[in-house]
């Protein structure tokens, strides 16, 4: 059945105080849930439908009276009175048996749960809608040493512990947790003098990996004061980390469950990607204490107010904590090779999406990272200081309420006095908009002519214009900035847009910053990429005007018998890499080259079909021209990277090691691998010893450092997962699969661990030629474990099933190869409602 935003009606009752108790066994939980229900004024319809899924229901009550409810596998249904009453019921759940992960379950012997969207369904019957918010009280009574549930303990003895949350919530906020934990305990003193007492629970032997987790929480708690002004609302601020869970991590109202990927770190376990993830994630979580929790959505349509406002604030953190112009450009690239394949392919749906059948396949990069972009586009247009009165505005007009887009927009309506009807668009069309431009300069005048096309995507073939910030500056010929950053309004299909008193023709720069998640369609002359690589004053479109050469010219290159490196790319990255004033990250990214997928979609965007083969070789021949054309500059840039302070994961040190680590990849394209084997044999931190062992797998050697890495850290999952990671990721094409199957095979490929199954197949849908070998041997493995994993855990497979997304790109052999296994998932028996969805939108466009 599908859902439609269109659709909504609010529930007939209100819910006005919660109380649950748990009795908790591993095969027989107790869940008496005692509801105090009101009819709701807002509402006409009376119809008393309560969701559960997969709960025995035991007994019910309506005012002390025993009821039999009709029950149906989504809910329950009885009559109840038009005035007010007390509902009870208790229910019995099978917490070791739910493999889903969603409700409560059970992960190394711990109960936790992940509620978001539907499961608390799991848990109890309820109206388990966002907009239904309440009031919990919460008994726990078990064994076990620690058990946590939402806002503050009330009370706790010898097998029970009391918790009240006094903010009223909807229920996928809800949280339990209980099991053997200790905590990483700390403080935080909140600008109005509040103490707040802060844990990260742990399993006992993960104490070491805990510190860094506990001061991005403080470092977030002290950006939301500073910038947004909002000061956290609880006496206890409870973080837990869990091996077993679908996704990241969950906002729960002061009771954050984290994937323990996402949270624990050490300098021998995590690289400084590692850190610097962790860090954004739990400024994530924290940040939905606002943008979520206090305002939440009206119903699961609206699920980008609080995703892409709360990744755009997570983003702004991370920015002001480390270099901006870094963050902006990795966040482009993976706007590029996550949000744009989905937003042009048949998985296409709007920021706001207007339909659905299951909600989890719904968590995408259009709603959180396109969701994100339109928020920074609406505060380029309306300026720092009224996008800050709109927030301040945003949260006195709606906290504690549940809301929609309208809402959102209507606090930038009243506070600047724009009409936003136009840039609403943004929310309801999907697909990228094309940027055409085109210029021309006259009498001291440059104009720049725009127009902009959205192509059809399933179920809306005809897009309107959209309000694009096209932010702009100019470069006069001797490399000044005669026009500094402005931004334009692009309101109409077609518009131009002059500058006057000019003394000659001016490069421009164009979508500076990425002021908008568009593509942008030019024919640049190749000079001019040259010239703003060499001289914008914009990091980001300096950046992208290196990108833009090394795109080109890979194009080139997969597509013509005989096509050389670009010369000019190769002389423009040399004196970039010479260049000491820039940053090293910013160098390291530099010297990256677009993905092979990116590549795969620009061919198949001009009517090539993209031949994956010929693009992965494309890449290793322009890599080696990089090698050669840096030659003895490696050695230098390698040298002068190395950090001789003690480890620390900071912007400083991590911006060393990243250009270290660029460049060790092309001195082992020279040396076979000597130095890399030299820095692991050195190694001691996961930092250091993860790129060079990335880098003698790439060589094709690395055999005995592989065999000693997984002895070294067999008895740390979160580094395993990076052992069996690597060794798919750094497959050579024809050897992609064999090595994934023969993964599978090994003891500790626990497939019922979403990050270990990740591990493999995230892995092996990244390796695009490896999973593109033309055999289809890649095809028919993931399709094997999909219909494996499917009926225990829905949502991880259903997310996996994007991996076939692209498939219309390729040539008619792959398609078919793809068509077949694509099939078979949908004719398997019994396949989830997630997976269903997927699949039949992947093969309907
Ligand atoms: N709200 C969480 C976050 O973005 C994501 C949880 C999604 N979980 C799910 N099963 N759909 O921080
Ligand atoms: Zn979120």
């Amino acid at each position: 059945t599908t859902v439609y935003l269109k659709d909504y009606t609010p529930f007939g009752y209100l819910v006005e105080a919660v109380h649950l108790t748990f009795d908790l066994a591993p095969n027989a939980t107790r869940v008496t849930s005692r509801i105090r229900f009101a009819p709701n004024p807002e509402a006409t319809d009376r119809r008393f439908f309560l969701e559960g899924e997969a709960l025995k229901l035991i007994r019910a009550s309506i005012d002390g009276q025993q009821v039999t409810p009709d029950i149906t596998p989504e809910g329950l249904s009885v009559a109840a009175p038009d005035a007010p009453f007390d509902w009870e019921a208790v229910v019995e759940i099978d917490p070791e048996n739910n493999t889903a992960l969603e409700g409560l379950y059970m992960s190394n012997g711990m109960y936790c749960t992940q509620c978001e969207a539907q499961g608390f369904r799991k848990i109890t019957y309820y109206p388990d809608r966002p907009d239904v918010m309440s009031i919990f009280t919460v008994r726990i009574n078990g064994d076990l040493p620690v058990m946590l549930s939402n806002g503050n303990p009330v009370d706790q003895g010898e097998g029970w512990a009391e918790w009240h949350d006094p903010w009223p919530k909807p229920s996928y906020l809800f949280a339990l947790v209980a099991g053997d934990l200790v905590a990483h305990t700390d403080s935080f003193t909140t600008v109005s003098g509040r103490s707040v007492d802060l844990n990260l629970w742990v399993r006992p032997g993960d104490e070491h990996k805990c510190a860094f987790g506990m001061q991005a929480l403080k470092k977030s708690m002290k950006w939301d004061e500073d910038v947004y002004g909002r000061e956290y609302d609880l006496d206890v601020f409870n973080i837990v980390a869990v091996d077993d869970f679908n996704m990241g991590a969950m906002e729960n109202k002061g009771l954050n469950i984290f994937n323990s990927s996402c949270v624990l770190a050490s300098p021998d376990t995590s690289t400084d990607a590692n850190f610097e993830r962790i860090e954004a994630i739990i400024a994530h979580e924290y940040f939905h204490n606002w943008t979520g929790n206090r305002i939440t959505c009206r119903d699961w349509f609206q699920l980008c107010l609080k995703e892409g406002l709360t990744v755009f604030r997570d983003s702004q953190f991370t920015s002001d904590m480390r270099s901006a112009p870094v963050k902006r450009i990795s966040d482009v690239i993976d706007l590029r090779a996550r949000q744009f394949p989905e937003d042009n392919g048949p998985l296409s749906h709007p920021v706001r999406p207007e339909s659905f059948q299951e909600i989890n396949n719904f968590y995408t990069a259009t709603v959180y990272e396109k969701g994100a972009e339109v928020i920074g586009m609406l505060k380029r247009l309306v300026g720092d200081a009224a996008y800050a009165e709109a927030l301040d505005l945003y949260f006195a007009r709606h906290d504690g309420q549940a809301c929609t887009i309208e809402d959102w927009l209507k606090v930038f309506e009243d506070v600047t006095g724009r009409d936003l009807g136009q840039f609403k668009r943004w929310y309801s069309q999907p697909g990228t908009p094309r940027l055409k431009v085109s210029d021309e300069f006259a009498d001291g005048t440059y104009t720049l002519h725009f127009e902009q096309m959205t192509p059809a995507t399933p179920e809306q073939p005809d897009k309107l214009a959209q309000v694009i910030p096209v932010a702009v500056g100019l470069i006069g010929p001797n490399g000044d900035e005669v026009l500094q950053t402005q931004v334009l309004e692009m309101t109409e299909a077609k518009q131009s847009f002059s500058f006057e008193g000019l003394t000659a023709k001016p490069v421009p720069s164009i979508l500076r910053g990425f002021s908008a998640p568009v593509i942008l369609e030019r024919d640049t002359p190749k000079a001019e990429r040259a010239f703003l690589l060499a001289h914008d004053t914009d990091p980001f479109n300096r950046w992208e005007a290196g990108r833009a050469l090394a795109r080109e010219t890979l194009l080139n290159m997969a597509t013509e018998d005989g096509a050389t490196p670009d010369a000019d790319y190769l002389d423009g990255l040399v004196r970039l890499m010479r260049d000491d004033g820039l940053d090293p990250a910013y160098r390291a990214l530099m010297l990256g080259l677009p993905g092979q997928a990116e590549l795969a979609g620009a061919l198949a965007e001009q009517g090539i079909t993209p031949d994956p083969m010929a693009i992965w070789q494309a890449v290793e021949r322009l890599k080696d021209a990089q090698a050669d054309a840096l030659g003895a500059l490696l050695d230098a840039l390698f040298e002068a990277s190395q950090v001789s302070e003690p480890y620390a994961p900071d912007a400083a040190q991590s911006s060393k090691r990243a250009l270290a680590g660029a460049v060790l990849r092309l001195i082992t394209r020279r040396d076979g691998g000597a130095r890399a084997a030299a820095q692991y044999a050195a190694a001691d931190t996961m930092t250091l010893q993860l790129s060079a062992l990335a880098c003698l797998l790439q060589a094709g050697t690395g055999g005995a450092q592989l065999a000693a890495f997984y002895e070294q850290w067999q008895a740390d999952r979160l580094v395993i997962d990076k052992w069996f990671m690597l060794q798919v990721s750094e497959a050579a094409p024809e050897a992609a699969a064999a090595i994934a199957k023969k993964l599978t095979k090994h003891a500790d490929f626990n497939w019922k661990n979403p990050n270990r199954f990740r591990a493999v197949f995230g892995a092996l849908a990244g390796n695009h030629a490896g999973f593109h070998a033309a055999s289809g041997a890649s095809y028919a493995l993931l399709a094997d474990w999909l219909i494996q994993l499917d009926p225990l855990n829905p949502q991880t497979t259903a997310r996996m099933c994007a991996a076939f997304q692209t498939w219309k790109r390729y040539g008619a052999d792959r398609q078919a190869l793809i068509a077949t296994q694509l099939e078979r998932i949908a004719a398997t028996p019994d396949l989830s409602r997630d997976t269903a969805e997927m699949i039949s939108r992947i093969r309907g466009a």
